[in-house]
């Protein structure tokens, strides 16, 4: 029987310790690129995709995403009263109707694989995505989320979103060892966590998108703690690549590691350019700087 992807999980319960203080008190999920918070692109980019059920893997500093997808009545209220309607809409559509949010505490920042395992009790036995809000990427024309749930139809396994990188760079990423089948689209044979350069067995590194099958809730539960206490999401790929095809997803589209200060506002000056309102004057505000 043919699976699809509806259920989505966004692990935010990360300490974000590159932000602080931004991240003291609110998560860095929070953090506004021009006018929407990163969590609000990624949960777009879901949505667009078809998934229907967001689930949400909370940490210390969880109200803020929770308060920004409920409703607000008292807000709405008021710019219902003051005919604010076009604000009173972008308020209303953080999420659209028919979306089930559902949030998820991971009680410790145990690594990125534990946080992932927590959301186990909602996905149950259904292949679902993964969305790191940190890394946005302008999928440019197609959402990477979309591309992905795309491939998951025809392959109905496993894919990890995968982007050529510098190779001194390998050592910041998952590297796979992976053989190219198809445009864009390549099998895993092996993955390592942040591989020197002289040792990594590719360019190939793995961003913050994934499709997983159930089966890696499997090996995230054998995996081991590494020397920092975390459990790497990285590892249960590994031990599921004995048992499971995996596929490495090559997206199209520019990303942005909003995890950094320096891609953060990479992003803001990218997307203040871009947005329907700003982009001109802000272009002319940038000219006027070089002169
Ligand atoms: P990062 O590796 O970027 O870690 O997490 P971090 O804690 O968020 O940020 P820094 O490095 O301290 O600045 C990658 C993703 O995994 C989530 C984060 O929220 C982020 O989306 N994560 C990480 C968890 O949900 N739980 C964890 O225990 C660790």
């Amino acid at each position: 029987m043919t699976q699809r992807i509806r259920k989505v999980v966004f692990p935010v319960a990360g300490l974000g310790t590159r932000f602080l203080p931004a991240t003291k008190a609110s998560p860095k999920e929070m953090l506004p690129v021009v006018d929407k918070p990163l969590i609000q692109y990624a949960v777009e980019e879901a949505v667009a995709a078809g998934a229907d059920t967001l689930i949400f893997v909370t940490g210390r500093t969880k109200r803020a995403i929770e308060d920004h997808f409920d409703k607000a009545y008292e807000l709405e209220v008021e710019l219902q009263a003051k005919n604010k309607l076009r604000m009173l809409e972008l308020v209303r559509s953080t999420v659209p109707e028919g979306i089930n949010c559902i949030y998820i505490r991971q009680g410790e920042a145990l690594g990125l694989g534990h946080a992932v395992l927590c959301a186990q009790p909602i996905v149950g036995n259904d292949p679902f995505g993964v969305i790191l809000a940190d890394d946005l990427i302008d999928g440019q024309g197609e959402k990477v989320m979309s591309q992905m749930v795309r491939e998951f139809d025809d392959h109905q396994c496993s894919l990890l979103g995968v982007e050529r990188v510098p190779k001194e760079e390998t050592g910041s990423y998952g590297v796979v060892s992976a053989q190219e089948f198809a445009d864009g689209v390549s099998a895993v044979d092996a993955i390592v966590e942040k591989p020197d350069p002289a040792e990594a067995p590719s360019n190939l590194a793995v961003v913050g998108r994934y499709v997983f099958t159930a089966g890696i809730f499997d090996k995230l539960r054998e995996t081991k703690p590494d020397p920092k206490g975390e459990i790497q999401l990285t590892d249960a790929i590994s031990s599921l690549l004995a048992d499971e095809r995996v596929l490495a997803h090559e997206f199209k589209g520019k990303r942005y590691d909003c995890g950094s200060k320096l891609g953060y506002l990479k992003a803001t000056v990218e997307y203040g350019l871009q947005h329907p309102e700003l982009g001109a004057a802000f272009a002319e505000y940038l000219e006027s700087r070089q002169g």
